[in-house]
């Protein structure tokens, strides 16, 4: 029989924050788009594919990451992509999303910007008239390429404000901080797109400060150096800056010996907004209620935890407090179910 913390982590609503759709790329999908695009990988099968996924840093699993996304060509493509997505988390019960896209990894290869939002944007249109699951789009400039590409990315997203609600900061960590993009940030923030960073990641806590400071972030993506700065930890509680977590992501890139070592149940205990994620969902082989079960075995986290976790997804999210409140709601109403079935 299955214990009251597997139906939580089985039936709660939850929302993913931290969701990048190109790592969303399962490989058989990968196979077919390299077919039907004329691409070339040096794969031949799924298992060719998966065998390649052992990394030991970020930059393990970029070039392999990179190297995949070459399948993805038309419009139909990064609809499918999405949509694949969205019917395999809805499993999960996740009713709300906030889904990075990295545009210069595919405007790079001669592909429009425009054939890439369309097809994210109608797949997202789809799942919320047929499965009432909400999202928002947050495109990330790659932090391994200069400013100036970045601006050009901006530029396309200004023309497209009603489906792009942030911008994000992702790719190498390691000799890219987030000083190197304060113009574009403060151009972006200045056109009415909020502001989120990957940082903390593989880079230290000053580099989490500098992106609350400089680029004047609103949710910090990874975070996990933040913990090797106990002023730093006191500020993020203090302030409700929500984190988004992602363990098994941390234990597939070796930031984390073991899922033990995962910062999120100090993060909890330190009454930080903290919320579990999957990252790159195919690469790091688990999906969002994956890393809840993850960090619930590693962490010992309690039914309430876990309750707390589910919470901290909407709370940290994009939505407005009508409909974050609407979600919590839910989230209760869940609970007090589950727990009169199991008595
Ligand atoms: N970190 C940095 N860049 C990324 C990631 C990540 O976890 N996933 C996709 N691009
Ligand atoms: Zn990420």
């Amino acid at each position: 029989m299955k214990s009251i913390a597997d139906k939580l982590i089985d039936q709660l609503p939850k929302a993913e924050l931290h969701l990048h759709i190109e790592g969303t790329l399962e490989p058989e999908m990968m196979l077919t788009l390299a077919k039907r695009n004329n691409i070339n990988l040096p794969y031949k099968s799924v298992e060719d594919v998966r065998t390649a996924y052992e990394f030991n840093c970020l930059q393990d699993f970029l070039d392999l990451y990179y190297l995949g996304m070459s399948v993805l060509v038309t419009e139909q493509d990064f609809y499918d992509l999405t949509w694949a997505y969205i019917e395999r988390v809805h499993a999960d019960g996740l009713t709300h999303v906030e889904m990075f896209f990295d545009p210069q990894a595919h405007t790079d290869r001669g592909i429009k910007f425009e054939t890439v939002l369309g097809g994210i944007v109608s797949a997202l249109e789809t799942a919320q008239k047929e499965l009432n699951i909400s999202s928002k789009l947050i495109m990330c400039f790659l932090r391994h390429l200069p400013e100036e590409e970045a601006f050009e990315a901006l530029s396309c997203a200004c023309k497209h404000k009603e489906h792009i609600y942030g911008v994000g900061l992702d790719s190498s960590e390691a000799g890219n901080p987030p000083e190197k993009f304060t113009r574009v940030f403060t151009a972006a923030r200045e056109e009415g797109f909020v502001a989120v960073a990957h940082v903390g990641e593989e880079g230290t806590a000053g580099n989490v400060k500098e992106a609350l400071d400089t680029l004047k972030i609103e949710r910090v993506d990874h975070g996990n150096h933040a913990f090797d700065d106990p002023d730093l930890v006191k500020r993020l509680a203090q302030q409700q800056t929500p984190l988004t977590m992602c363990p098994i992501s941390n234990l597939r890139l070796k930031g984390i010996p073991t899922l033990s070592a995962s910062p999120v149940k100090k993060a909890l205990d330190a009454g930080v907004l903290v919320a579990v994620n999957s990252d790159d969902p195919s690469y790091f082989r688990g999906y969002l209620n994956d890393n809840y079960r993850a960090v619930h075995d590693a962490l010992n986290l309690n039914e309430n935890e876990l309750i707390t976790l589910a919470k901290n997804s909407f709370a940290g999210s994009f939505l407005e407090d009508r409909e974050k409140q609407k979600q919590l709601d839910t989230i209760d109403n869940c609970v007090e179910s589950i727990k009169r079935q199991t008595g």
